[in-house]
């Protein structure tokens, strides 16, 4: 009963470097997202198009864009929080855009410093500009199941967001567990809801493996019909507005999972182990992926 196919977006370079205080050289990151563009992985979210005073780590945006070696069987997007961030990416080159905004005021505050009201007119002109450039638009949802700051969002709060980004004409939403909080039965609970409304198609989750809880919300998402899951490399990532958040589900955990299951990601596995310890290498410590771990050990 499970799917024959599953879609990984590898966001190591946007999610995974964002929260990291040391500054990978552009040389070494475009050397690692080269490695990432030949492990058959068919999305990479390169870098951010945000304030640098905000995100240091990926002030390299436009000089990592221009200069990675596309993979034409690669959709390469990047996040953009406004129309100038937008602007920036659209020279650089993009075949996709990311909007993101949270489900929890106060998390939206602190992170885009603007209330969600806001930030719906701002995201309504990227999403459209975005469309009218001929991009594809995903449009990330953050703490859909808890907020560091106000506890358990309900899924009400959250497919009320859904409902606007849809409505701007967002291709895709990506549900982002930012702060890795949420248990299998909080997965049903929010996707009873959203798949009443929008297709398993349109949906991908965003799971951080803070408490090691991601594994089994993947599975649950599985179950579920979902299809579309963003990882990044080794377990690598954060937010750094969202306190205690660790990395994003690993990249190579999650194929352990799929391929053991019989699904096809098209991903190689030993391709995305050396561009884990690539990275490892260049921050200088061990990267939390448990697959990686074992693998290191044999
Ligand atoms: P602001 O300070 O409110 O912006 O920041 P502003 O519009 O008032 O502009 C202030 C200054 O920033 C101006 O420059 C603008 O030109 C400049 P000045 O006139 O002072 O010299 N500016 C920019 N510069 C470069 N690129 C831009 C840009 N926009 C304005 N795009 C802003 C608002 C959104 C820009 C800021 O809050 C920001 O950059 N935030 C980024 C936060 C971030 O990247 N967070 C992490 C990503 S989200 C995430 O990780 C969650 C996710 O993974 C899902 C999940 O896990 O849940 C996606
Ligand atoms: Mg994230």
């Amino acid at each position: 009963q499970y799917p024959k196919h599953v879609q990984l977006k590898e966001v190591g370079p946007r999610d995974g470097l964002q929260n990291e205080n040391v500054f990978i050289d552009t040389d070494d990151k475009i050397k690692w997202i080269n490695m990432l563009s030949e492990s058959g992985v068919q999305e990479i979210e390169y870098s951010s198009f945000v304030h640098p005073k905000w995100i240091p780590a990926l002030a390299d945006a436009r000089d990592v864009g221009r200069r990675i070696k596309r993979n034409p069987n690669v959709s390469y997007s990047a996040l953009v929080p406004n129309l100038k961030g937008l602007d920036h990416a659209l020279e650089t080159g993009i075949d996709a855009a990311s909007v993101f905004m949270s489900a929890s005021e106060t998390h939206n505050q602190k992170n885009i410093n603007k209330s969600i009201d806001e930030t719906y007119p701002v995201l309504k002109k990227v999403i459209q500009e975005a469309k009218t450039a001929g991009k594809f638009v995903t449009g990330y949802i953050s703490t859909v199941f808890d907020c560091p700051y106000e506890g358990r969002i309900s899924p009400e709060q959250a497919v009320a967001v859904c409902d606007q980004l849809f409505d701007y004409g967002v291709d895709s939403i990506s549900l982002g567990d930012t702060i890795g909080s949420a248990v299998p039965s909080q997965v049903e609970a929010l996707l009873d809801h959203v798949l009443s409304r929008y297709s398993q198609e349109k949906i991908i989750m965003h799971f951080h493996d803070t408490r090691g809880m991601a594994i089994a919300n993947i599975m649950t998402s599985i179950q579920y019909g979902i299809t579309r899951f963003d990882s990044s490399v080794g377990g690598l990532g954060g937010c750094p507005y969202a306190k205690g958040a660790a990395g994003n589900v690993a990249t190579n955990d999650v194929l352990y999972l799929l391929h053991g299951l019989g699904i096809e990601t098209g991903i190689k596995e030993e391709k995305i182990q050396q561009a884990a310890l690539y990275i490892q290498d260049k921050l200088g410590k061990r990267l939390p992926s448990k697959a990686l771990a074992y693998q290191l050990s044999n």
